[in-house]
């Protein structure tokens, strides 16, 4: 968890290609025992998160070139057009954003899709700092995001650096905010999206998403080509990394339940496509999040 962030893990992991490239290098081995030692760490590295699929596919962009050449600069070259590609890709998924922003907008996000968690300025990040830098007037309700406070830590530390307006709320009270009016649209980031547009992401995200739907409340997406799976046609596929139960007993070195309590622990869930208005790529706006338009816009021009 000191790197997180589906975008932030597949770009990390692509520049640890490169060390293990210059590892191989350096131990003297070479053509098929080079690449053997980089396709090792690439087994090893794609073991760490099962959920976030920018992992598997930074990793395999990387060892595409890797098989043609694999020199630490040829696959250096790779990372850093990734990590590029990726900077790019916030600033036009935030874009999206932006252009469903109106001043005084109350806005919801859960966990943290911002630049601590990609390449760039973020995903659903992204178009709020593009509009606190236009002026616009805003305010965020934080979702604090049990169990890793993801929200409380990390966007609260992010959107107030910007200067933009927020609360922190713990998850339980979205519902209330949504029945009083008080939240006008709702944007979360995204660990895997399958071909018919279900959702994974953090844990929490699923039950946004069911009281948004419920109180009329636009609720978006926002990931770049890299997060979506096409090779899963739904979002029961989608592996759901289950984390340690400590996570739910303790906060910090406080114990919050008897010892030997039993805990389930998700680390994501997965929002039915249904319940998304629109989800915010670097391809392009997706609107409705069908399985045509999907395959449309990741088709590409
Ligand atoms: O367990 P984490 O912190 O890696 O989970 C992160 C999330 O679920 C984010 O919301 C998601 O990766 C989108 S990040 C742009």
């Amino acid at each position: 968890m000191a790197v997180r962030g589906a975008p932030a893990i597949g770009l990390t992991a692509a520049y640890a290609l490169v060390l293990a490239a210059q590892e191989a290098a350096k131990s003297g081995a070479r053509g098929d025992a080079r690449l053997a030692i980089i396709v090792r760490a690439r087994d090893v590295l794609a073991q760490t998160r099962p959920t976030a699929v920018n992992l598997a596919w930074a990793l395999d962009e990387v060892l595409r070139v890797a098989r043609e050449d694999p020199s630490p600069g040829a696959l250096l070259q790779k990372a850093e057009a990734l990590h590029a590609e990726d900077v790019a890709g916030n600033e036009r998924i935030g874009r999206q954003l932006l252009a469903r922003l109106r001043p005084g907008m109350n806005v919801l996000t859960h966990c943290n899709a911002g630049a601590l968690a990609t390449g760039g300025l973020g995903t659903a990040l992204s178009g709020l700092f593009l509009a606190r830098e236009l002026g616009l007037p805003l305010h965020v309700w934080v979702s604090e995001t049990r169990p890793r406070l993801q929200g409380a830590r990390l966007t609260a530390w992010e959107l107030t650096q910007a200067g933009i307006d927020c609360t922190l709320i713990t998850d339980n009270m979205a519902a209330s905010l949504m029945a009083k009016g008080r939240v006008d649209l709702v944007v979360t980031g995204a660990d895997r999206i399958a071909a018919n547009g279900d959702t994974a992401n953090k844990v929490g995200t699923s039950m946004h998403a069911v009281c948004a739907a419920h109180f009329g409340v636009p609720f978006h997406v926002a990931a770049p080509r890299s997060t979506f799976d096409l090779t899963l046609s739904a979002g029961d596929q989608i592996p759901i990394e289950e984390r340690s139960w400590s996570e739910v007993t303790t906060v910090g070195s406080e114990r919050l339940c008897p010892e030997g309590m039993k805990v389930y622990n998700p680390g994501f869930d997965v929002t039915p496509a249904a319940l998304i208005r629109s989800c915010f790529t670097d391809r392009g706006e997706i609107e409705p999040v069908s399985r045509e338009a999907i395959a449309r816009v990741m088709r590409g021009p």
